[in-house]
């Protein structure tokens, strides 16, 4: 498509769509959801595989190269694999689109040769401990093992390179970012320590218990020699060569080194609200004109526009930042 249809008010062009699933989880991190009462999405809300199909497609026509499945927790969602190949088999300006998807890992064990087959290009994988008492702590639940059952399991299917997300907490997590790190290097796996950003449901962030990316490298220097590689584009993860490389380490500083001004993602809920920002505190309906029997083109108009209205970044640190309503696991990361 010539014309760039997806291109904001800022000159960012959008490629990549993020789409949440389902808001349900098998994990309960403190950095995302309350321990209980949470306020589920209503199930009649939900998008069905055809709508959740058509919606991507329209994005697709629209520029979007790249669709990343998140939640909540994708693996929950049982038509996981009819959607994926579902957006596999769409042709975008690059080509056929690339979808992978960011998961906790509970239970991909038993569909990750499936979802390979279905086309699923990569996978990422959130692991913040390799300690089970952390991990209860922080995800208040005793699934350690079977979170690592997941990756192994992904990487016997051949996702490569399997990426690993960790969030780092004051106090909980933060004395293992070498430990970490030695992991992934020993498997093969490449890590990236993420921010804590303010999207928790319980409202608990605060600047001081954000574990910094400068404090991570720091931390992960007591051990190694870092050098940073040149080029970030629109991947939000600053890299770094471990020990002269070739394996890397990233850090993804959201709230300290925002990297909004490349942003090229645009979000769809589970109830089938478009975002163009994760902390934009209004949303476009697309479900209700879509049961409404709208066509493409109607649908692409309320994206275009949508955008258009896209803000410049996510003004974190400004003192009026608000939280926006919607905990992360209803939003997808
Ligand atoms: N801050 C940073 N990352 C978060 N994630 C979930 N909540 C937060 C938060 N408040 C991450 C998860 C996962 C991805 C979906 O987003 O760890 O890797
Ligand atoms: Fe579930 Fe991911 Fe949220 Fe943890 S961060 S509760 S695994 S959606």
């Amino acid at each position: 498509m010539t014309e760039q249809p997806l291109t904001d008010g800022f000159g960012r062009r959008h490629r990549d769509l993020r789409v949440s699933l389902t808001d349900r989880c098998s994990l309960r991190c403190t950095y995302c959801m309350p321990e209980q009462g949470v306020p589920w999405l209503a199930k009649p809300t939900l998008l069905s595989t055809e709508e959740l199909l058509r919606l991507v497609a329209m994005a697709v026509d629209l520029g979007v190269t790249e669709v990343r499945l998140t939640g909540g927790e994708p693996l929950l969602r049982r038509d996981l694999v009819d959607v994926v190949a579902g957006i596999a088999a769409m042709t975008g300006d690059d080509g056929p689109v690339e979808v992978s998807m960011t998961t906790n890992a509970l239970g991909l064990d038993r569909v990750a040769d499936d979802l390979r087959a279905a086309g699923l290009a990569r996978v990422n994988i959130s692991l913040d401990t390799l300690r089970p008492d952390t991990f209860r702590e922080l995800a208040r639940r005793d699934r350690l093992d079977d979170t690592l059952r997941g990756v192994r399991a992904a990487a016997e299917a051949g996702f490569h390179p399997v990426k690993l997300n960790t969030v780092l907490l004051r106090g909980v997590n933060d004395q293992e970012a070498v430990d970490l790190l030695a992991f992934a290097l020993e498997h093969g796996y490449q890590l990236r320590f993420i921010e804590q950003m303010p999207l928790d449901a319980g409202h608990t962030w605060t600047r001081h218990g954000m574990v910094t990316g400068e404090e991570i490298l720091d931390r992960l220097r007591t051990a190694h020699r870092l050098q940073p590689v040149p080029t970030r584009g629109s991947a939000p993860a600053e890299l770094f060569l471990v020990d002269g490389g070739p394996e890397t380490v990233g850090v993804i500083a959201s709230v300290t080194a925002p990297f909004c001004g490349a942003c090229d993602r645009l979000r769809l809920t589970a109830d089938g609200q478009l975002r163009t920002c994760l902390f934009a505190t209004g949303e476009t309906d697309l479900r209700t004109p879509l049961r409404a029997g709208a066509g493409d083109e109607a649908l692409q108009r309320l994206v275009t526009s949508a955008l258009a209205g896209k803000r410049a970044g996510h003004d974190i640190d400004d003192p009026a930042f608000l939280q926006p309503p919607r905990p992360m696991s209803a939003i997808g990361g």
